[in-house]
């Protein structure tokens, strides 16, 4: 298996611990969120204001899709990417997908501080803020849960070692 793929919910740490991982293991990384707004020239807030939910989801699926060429390497997904477009078959054809799981109240207090950045949930009081979360979540576990690895957030520290990765190093 040549690529991880990081999947699960805003805030559960898949950018973080991605480019922790990859930097320890020698491996490139790739962040989906990063490489839609490199491509579209425009932040995730911004492309959601003026086309939509819609079209950042074709975007995306597009982005993710193009890295079918990349060997060795972790990819950090956004919180929706498995849950549109058949995008959670695609990762299971082309690597291993890694669901890092996490609770409402965990992923609540992981981005009530980042919320601006994050369209879905800009506007939202903190009590909104969780009830949202509890919904949403499970809507999209269904899609998270076919991950081919399931791990919860809270064993993962700096010196939890990863026995999945199995990728050659640079
Ligand atoms: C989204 C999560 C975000 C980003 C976009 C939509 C979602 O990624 O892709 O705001 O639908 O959950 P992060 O999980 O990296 O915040």
């Amino acid at each position: 298996m040549d690529k991880i793929f990081l999947i699960g919910f805003m805030g559960s740490g898949k950018t973080y611990w991605g480019q922790k991982w990859a930097h320890k293991y020698g491996v490139d990384f790739f962040d989906i969120d990063e490489l839609i707004e490199a491509t579209q020239h425009k932040s995730i807030v911004k492309l959601f204001e003026q086309y939509g939910e819609h079209y950042f989801r074709e975007i995306e699926t597009a982005v993710l899709q193009n890295l079918s060429t990349k060997t060795n390497c972790i990819v950090a997904c956004g919180g929706g990417t498995a849950c549109f477009n058949d995008n959670m078959q695609w990762m299971n054809e082309n690597g291993l997908t890694v669901y890092l799981k996490a609770t409402a109240q965990y992923l609540q207090s992981r981005v009530i501080n980042e919320a601006d950045k994050r369209p879905l949930i800009k506007n939202f009081s903190s009590n909104e803020l969780l009830f949202f979360i509890e919904k949403k979540l499970k809507e999209r576990e269904p899609f998270y849960n076919q991950s081919k690895i399931i791990l919860p957030v809270n064993v993962i520290t700096d010196e939890y070692i990863p026995g999945f990765i199995n990728l050659q190093p640079k």
